[in-house]
């Protein structure tokens, strides 16, 4: 595996980081690293997992999910279903 196979998540605002690769989510990779992220439906509809996408970009894993197109060009993602393409910053607000 080179290190282009993997690449590194941030979780604003605790700071905690943890690695991912482009073919799992990033829900999936911060689970597995212990990471503090909610989630519940875990197929990119209920919205629990929710949070922003502070840098870096994404590709979700399924057509559409349940985010309108003005909250997408917000900059929120869902996790569950998003695979990162570079190294991401992801935010949680209260
Ligand atoms: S856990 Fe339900 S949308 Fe992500």
């Amino acid at each position: 595996m080179s290190s282009h196979d993997v690449f590194h998540v941030t979780l604003l605002p605790h700071g905690q980081r943890f690695e991912a690769r482009p073919d799992e989510s990033l829900l999936k990779a911060g689970l597995r690293a212990m990471a503090p992220m909610q989630s519940s439906c875990r197929v990119g509809t209920c919205r629990t997992c929710l949070c922003r996408l502070d840098s870096g970009s994404i590709d979700y894993e399924i057509e559409w999910p349940g985010l309108t197109r003005e909250e997408k060009a917000e900059g929120l993602v869902l996790p569950c279903v998003a695979r990162p393409l570079s190294d991401v910053v992801l935010r949680y607000e209260a």
